[in-house]
């Protein structure tokens, strides 16, 4: 793992989702005001990219069956809509220096 620019944070919506590449792979990353947070990209259901998603009362949800996780540590908080298990989102460490966005992927 390794500390990598992945954007500028003034780019960045105020609240919102955002697909990203890094070394690793893509990740979601996460901004709720001034809490930047990062997870895997694609959901532990059936695989939906996250970045379609939505943020309701400080959770994530996915787009496809409402399955919800905690950002800050991918707990799957709700199940999807029509059956099934969402498990724990693998989390990134992630933090804003000099108005840049480091993840460490
Ligand atoms: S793919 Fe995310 S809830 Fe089904």
């Amino acid at each position: 793992m390794t500390w990598q620019k992945v954007a500028d944070l003034s780019g960045l919506p105020e609240n919102g989702l955002v697909r990203l590449t890094t070394s690793s792979g893509e990740i979601l990353l996460i901004r709720m005001g001034e809490k930047l947070f990062a997870t895997q990209l694609n959901c532990t259901h059936e695989s939906d990219d996250l970045s379609g998603g939505a943020l309701e009362e400080g959770k994530l949800v996915c787009g496809f069956h409402y399955a919800t996780f905690d950002p800050a540590t991918g707990e799957a908080l709700g199940h999807p809509d029509g059956g099934g298990t969402a498990t724990a989102l693998r989390t990134y460490a992630v933090r804003a220096e000099n108005g840049e966005v480091l993840v460490d992927a």
